[in-house]
């Protein structure tokens, strides 16, 4: 099996759990390590979510660095009205003895991918902060980044506002930075991001598996149907990590893509051009200077959720 070289940047985070779990557990995954940024929560309370998670996962010795800890420009603004006081459900589980790596997110994220044979996929699933510094601090290494994967923005409807998703409108300067940098971008956004998610009767089922993955999970998706009321749960960033190593199972569109960094109501925004080629042709203005961007439009709902499932819980069926 051909294995991705991966990153993933965190904001752990109930949806970043499951894509964590995801990517340390997936035999195709080859997971370098792992950095985190300020986001759902603070920065800190992220490190010590996301090596929890590594516990549930019983991974081996990845590396986990902290990141940001704010935005490049605003002000911090978590998201734990969703997430939770301790920005991953609040389950009172017990902090990981695990280590967490000396270096800084940038600087994990320079040896990961100077050191990697082969060319690395960055999978940013939060604010783009961490990844925006280490581009401009480091910008030979880079050039060996294979792509970025990204959960944020969207092409219609936001979260955090009318208009911008979560992580593009916590820092709109560092996306605006990560967008317009040249390096092939795939944004897995709120077009399709709400639509894999686990009800609670599969919820209890991983619960009760022998697994400790999927009790976890279990655990996670059972508190948060019950905090928030909804059920099917969304899997969320999980998405981005699958659109990366199984892009067969998403339909994708080239957009023309600016992020809004104006102090107005659309701060935030990822504004794509879908004009139509005939009006785009018939219309003199188009965006300035646009990053060309692949937009996740669609997916294979089922086996994106089959496929998290099996890999979380082995005796799933
Ligand atoms: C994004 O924001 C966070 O709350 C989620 O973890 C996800 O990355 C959705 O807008
Ligand atoms: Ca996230």
């Amino acid at each position: 099996m051909n294995k991705t070289s991966m990153i993933l940047d965190v904001d752990t985070g109930v949806d970043d759990a499951y894509a964590v779990l995801f990517a340390a557990l997936h035999p195709a995954i080859n997971l370098l390590g792992i950095t985190c940024v300020d986001g759902n929560t603070h920065v800190d309370q992220v490190v010590a979510n996301t090596l929890k998670v590594l516990d549930a996962a019983q991974a081996g010795d990845i590396p986990v660095a902290r990141g940001a800890t704010r935005p490049l420009l605003g002000p911090s603004q978590y998201a734990e009205y969703v997430h939770g006081a301790d920005g991953m459900g609040d389950l009172g589980i017990a902090p990981s003895t695990r280590q967490v790596d000396p270096r800084s997110a940038i600087e994990l994220l320079r040896d990961l991918i100077e050191g990697s044979k082969d060319l690395v996929t960055l999978v940013p699933i939060a604010p783009l902060t961490n990844i925006a510094i280490f581009l401009r601090a480091f910008p030979e290494t880079a050039k060996k980044i294979h792509r970025i994967v990204l959960m944020g923005g969207s092409t219609s409807a936001g979260n955090a506002t009318p208009v911008a998703e979560f992580n593009v409108w916590h820092d709109p300067e560092a996306a605006a930075i990560v967008f317009s940098s040249g390096v092939p971008i795939t944004m897995y956004g709120l077009d399709v991001f709400m639509r894999p998610g686990i009800s609670s009767q599969e919820a209890s089922v991983l619960k009760s598996s022998s697994e400790p993955s999927a009790q976890f999970a279990g655990q996670l998706i059972e508190a948060f149907i019950e905090r928030l009321h909804i059920s099917p749960l969304t899997l969320g960033d999980y998405g981005a990590v699958v659109a990366a190593i199984y892009p067969e199972l998403f339909t994708t569109q080239m957009f023309d893509v600016v992020v809004d960094t104006s102090s107005g109501p659309a701060r935030g925004q990822t504004i794509c051009d879908r004009r139509d080629d005939f009006l785009k042709d018939l219309e003199p203005l188009g965006l300035e200077n646009p990053a060309k961007v692949r937009v996740v439009m669609d997916l294979d709902v089922e086996a994106v959720r089959q496929l998290w499932l099996k890999t979380i819980d082995k005796g799933w069926s």
